[in-house]
């Protein structure tokens, strides 16, 4: 039987640090219930404002939500650091596990090889006073972007698309602030957000990136930060249309009270154009990761914008962790030169393309509805998403439940194509389509 975690406290610090301690040791799970206020202030003999302002001290560190007649429960990823098995749950023997959201790691660049020829050139230590943003990674950066329409006037290096995004929002915003994100959106990001102790305010999204009423409603309430995934969003696959972009910026020009962060984390594995804002609102910056064409391990994102947001989050960084390693520059900078590799990444696009369309064409087949115009993800509306997830993995399939990163956009499960082989694409859609089938009536007898 499961012993339900005793939260003990007698004081707001108490009750919330023990709350904490359960997050971290695994006793409360991501997406565990807290009591209710009353009924934990009655247990713990306390008065109900002490367990309030314990919720809402977890609540502004990003470590549990309340909503509405749900309560009040451990988010999906607090950020406290918990046992891994706790928040990776390794799906049952023999489940094909479709739920992470990372890159086919088949299709990444092998990096032995560019590191081993680093090896030989890479001269004497490092030492703090020449470290920094390497000039010739800035130079072929600033090509890169100017390519692809990006104006280029302030460029620094952050620890992947993340930390650059978590920099830009801390630099600019305090807590208890609207950031306008996309609904559904990246579950990371979220978790960010929360984390900050920043108020979303969800922006639905189409395949043709965040709706234009959207983003109106968003600014009417007040955005101070406007989020926006360039291509293969996450989870939906969205990718911003020219048309889009032209609304977009439109109703962003010259608004001064809003950082526009664009996260282009697909980059060269995106298949679709860039149609960038960047530059439309005077504080901008536009966030290009090397995670998914290149590799999660390498940490590096190019991070693009005006001068002083750009100078915010280099000074930043120059006071905390000051540079990301040159090593890791110089290693992005050689997988940049190496044509093999850009080849690969050609194929790897265009296999996550074939495979994503050759789900949503099975899927079709059974008359359902997914999405997935760019990137490694596919998403399916579904009419509850925990029979969804839970039929799927009874079928061998571990999908991600759409909980993860909607707030108030419908059901739905993300279903990544990176570890599927084409053959397998008509089983799954298969599965899918029992999985969501109505369950029978009771008594009904074919
Ligand atoms: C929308 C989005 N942005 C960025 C990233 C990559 O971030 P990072 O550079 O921090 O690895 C991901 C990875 O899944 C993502 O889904």
């Amino acid at each position: 039987m499961a012993v339900r975690y005793q939260i003990t406290g007698g004081t707001a610090a108490e009750i919330s640090a023990s709350v904490e301690s359960g997050v971290r040791t695994g006793a409360l799970p991501p997406d565990s219930p807290l009591p209710p206020v009353r009924a934990l202030a009655a247990t713990l003999a306390v008065s109900p404002a002490t367990v309030a302002r314990a919720y809402q001290e977890l609540r502004q560190r990003g470590l549990v939500a309340t909503a509405g007649r749900h309560g009040t429960r451990v988010r999906p990823r607090p950020p406290v650091a918990t046992r891994r098995a706790a928040r990776y749950p390794t799906p049952g023997p023999g489940v094909r596990d479709l739920s992470r959201g990372q890159p086919d790691l088949r299709l990444l660049p092998p990096l032995g090889p560019h590191l081993a020829r680093l090896a030989d050139r890479i001269g004497p230590p490092a030492g703090y006073a020449t470290a920094g943003v390497l000039p010739e990674l800035a130079e072929a950066a600033r090509h890169r972007l100017a390519a692809d329409g990006v104006p280029v006037d302030g460029l620094t290096v952050t620890g992947g698309a993340l930390d650059g995004i978590e920099r830009l929002l801390a630099a600019h915003l305090r807590p208890g602030d609207p950031v306008a994100v996309e609904d559904p959106g990246w579950a990371n990001l979220l978790d960010l957000v929360a984390a900050l102790g920043l108020r979303p305010v969800a922006v639905p999204v189409d395949d043709d990136g965040p709706t234009e009423a959207g983003v109106r409603d968003a600014l009417a309430l007040g955005a101070r930060a406007l989020i926006v995934t360039s291509r293969a969003q996450n989870p939906t696959g969205a990718a911003v249309s020219a048309d889009r972009a032209a609304a977009l910026r439109t109703l962003l020009a010259g608004r001064s009270d809003v950082l526009l962060v664009e996260d282009d984390h697909a980059a060269e594995l995106a298949r679709l154009p860039l149609h960038t804002l960047a530059g439309v609102t005077p504080s901008w910056a536009f966030v290009r990761s090397v995670s998914k064409p290149y590799g999660p391990d390498l940490r590096l994102a190019l991070l693009a914008g005006d001068e002083t947001t750009v100078a915010r989050v280099a000074g930043r960084m120059s006071v905390g962790p000051g540079w990301v390693s040159t090593l890791l520059q110089r290693l992005v900078l050689a997988l940049w030169a190496d044509p093999a590799t850009s080849g690969l990444i050609v194929r790897a696009e265009e296999s996550y393309q074939r495979r994503r369309a050759a789900l949503i064409t099975a899927l079709a087949g059974h008359g359902l509805t997914a999405h997935g115009r760019s990137g490694i993800n596919v998403w399916l509306p579904v009419p509850d998403e925990t029979s969804a997830v839970t039929a799927l993995r009874d079928a061998g399939w571990a999908v991600a439940p759409g909980g993860l990163f909607r707030i108030g956009a419908p059901p739905a499960v993300r279903l990544t194509v990176s570890p599927l082989d084409d053959a397998e694409i008509p089983a799954l859609a298969d599965a899918v389509a029992r999985a969501l089938r109505p369950a029978r009536p009771a008594g009904f007898t074919a």
